[in-house]
């Protein structure tokens, strides 16, 4: 991999961080992120991505929502449940939902502008690793609570891409990911390339 251009070492040595250090991350650093991310393509340069990076309490506020929405799904849930629902934003001192904002009710522009905001984020993990910033894409079932997405102002088509969250590394082993292979994935069609 030494041998390849800085761009694609960064590409190839790219890992999702789930461990990170709770020290705060600079907002010039988050910004560059930023800068990256919205520097991705998009069809008819429509750029329907929109950012709500949430620090200290505003990570709280998040988990509140998530945690409402818990209770809500499951009533049985306990205290302890619930309070680890809440903290789970609290895993890192930079969460970024990356949200996509569909410009058209036209079908194929609402699937490229989700695309579009796919494109960002994965911009942004690729400008972290490159900082020494450690960054993990998490999505699950937050991203399309209610409660969520009330509390982070989405309207009726705006939809949660990723909440991409951001810290220092913490001193811990990569985590063990089997290599990406081109085994039983490309299908080569026309005469051999050069
Ligand atoms: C759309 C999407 C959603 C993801 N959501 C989660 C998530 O909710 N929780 C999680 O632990 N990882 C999530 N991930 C990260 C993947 O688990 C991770 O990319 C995968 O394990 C491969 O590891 P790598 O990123 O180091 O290559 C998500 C990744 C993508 C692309």
């Amino acid at each position: 991999m030494s041998d390849e251009p800085e761009a694609l070492r960064v590409i190839l040595s790219r890992r999702s961080v789930p461990l990170v250090r709770p020290d705060p991350l600079p907002r010039t650093t988050v910004e560059r992120l930023l800068r990256a991310a919205v520097a991705a393509p998009s069809h008819h340069l429509t750029r329907p991505w929109r950012f709500v990076v949430m620090a200290g309490d505003a990570r709280r506020a998040l988990g509140d929502a998530h945690a409402r929405a818990v209770a809500r799904v499951r009533p049985d849930a306990t205290p302890q449940a619930l309070a680890k629902e809440r903290s789970r934003p609290e895993r890192a001192p930079v969460v970024v939902a990356c949200i996509a904002t569909p410009a058209a009710d036209d079908p194929v522009a609402r699937r490229e502008d989700r695309d579009a905001v796919v494109c960002a984020v994965e911009n942004l993990l690729l400008a972290a690793h490159a900082l020494g910033v450690g960054a993990m894409w998490r999505t699950g079932a937050m991203a399309d609570e209610p409660e969520v997405r009330d509390h982070l102002g989405l309207g009726p088509r705006d939809e949660v891409v990723a909440f991409v969250y951001l810290g220092l590394p913490a001193d811990a082993p990569p985590r063990a990911v089997p290599p990406a292979s081109l085994e039983g994935v490309v299908e080569w069609r026309g005469a051999p390339t050069a």
